[in-house]
């Protein structure tokens, strides 16, 4: 059995979904995992026609809870640290593809399942999800981004607490500090409302959108003056794109814009 599908919306192949495929382990990241992980990123680099991806768990029980414990007993530190460094280089191949990324997620989201989402631009969570850093209780830390991403998403406070006590955060706790978008009741309504989101975003340039998301990708990484000046240069280049120039007449002309970006390929 595959351990990660990627698959288009058979109505709309601007949007694929690739999803966590081991629900017997809670979809734990073993190293199948990693690599169907990095296949699936290679093939939607290589695909401009898919323009949102929205990542998820196989069955309801997890998004993903966490990297694959069984595979911790064996292994020494220096081989636990490649394993961390081939994480942030996978992790970080997906915060930054030229997509919009959006994780569903419905159930445990711990450890590098919780690490894993944060990668994605957005999150959508259902009723039942329940997010953690859970590494202390093993010994360990966080080591596929966790200490870093959760800090910038929900700030430092509120980031140590969780991995120092290994808090669980609910559905609503996760959205009033910002860790998901958006709530959804039933894990049955998680696709369909990633999907709406991820259409809705479509409704705009992609080519725009894309540009925003390098902007407060590298705005996160560097001071306000280095920040302020690439969004400036991105802002500038949006000005030599057909898209801008349709979104504007379509302004003055009272008419919806058709972007070139946003189409189906
Ligand atoms: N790694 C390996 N296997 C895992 C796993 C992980 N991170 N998380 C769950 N599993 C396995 C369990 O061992 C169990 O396998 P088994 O049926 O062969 O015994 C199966 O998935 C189901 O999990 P189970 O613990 O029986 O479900 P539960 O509903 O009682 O508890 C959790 C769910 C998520 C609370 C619990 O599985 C858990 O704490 N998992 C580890 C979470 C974690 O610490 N993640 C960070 C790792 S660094």
């Amino acid at each position: 059995m595959d351990t990660v599908l990627l698959e288009k919306l058979p109505d709309d192949s601007r949007i694929a979904v690739l999803t966590v495929n081991r629900p017997e382990v809670l979809n734990a990241l073993n190293d199948s995992v990693m690599e169907g992980l990095a296949a699936a990123l290679d093939a939607l680099e290589s695909d401009a026609s898919v323009k949102a991806v929205i990542l998820t768990g196989a069955g309801e029980r997890a998004f993903v809870a966490g990297a694959d414990i069984s595979e911790f007993a064996a292994r020494s530190p220096a081989e636990h640290y490649a394993v961390c460094m081939a994480a942030h280089g996978l992790f970080s191949r997906l915060e930054t593809l030229d997509k919009v990324t959006i994780a569903a997620v419905g159930g445990w989201a711990l450890g590098g399942g919780c690490e894993l989402s944060m990668c994605c631009d957005l999150r959508v969570a259902s009723a039942n999800a329940v997010f953690g850093l859970p590494e202390v209780t093993l010994g360990t830390i966080p080591g596929y981004g966790g200490t870093q991403r959760l800090a910038r998403l929900v700030g430092m406070g509120r980031a140590k607490e969780l991995i120092y006590t290994a808090g669980r955060v609910d559905a609503r706790r996760a959205y009033e500090i910002g860790l998901v978008n958006r709530v959804v009741e039933t894990h049955g309504e998680l696709l369909p409302e990633c999907v709406k989101l991820a259409r809705g975003i479509l409704k705009n340039s992609f080519s725009a959108v894309t540009a925003a998301k390098h902007a407060v990708f590298e705005g996160a990484q560097t001071d306000l003056r280095t920040g302020l000046a690439h969004e400036a240069a991105l802002a500038a280049g949006t000005f030599s794109d057909e898209d801008m120039r349709e979104g504007v007449s379509a302004f003055l002309e009272k008419r919806k814009p058709d972007f070139c970006s946003s189409k189906q390929g």
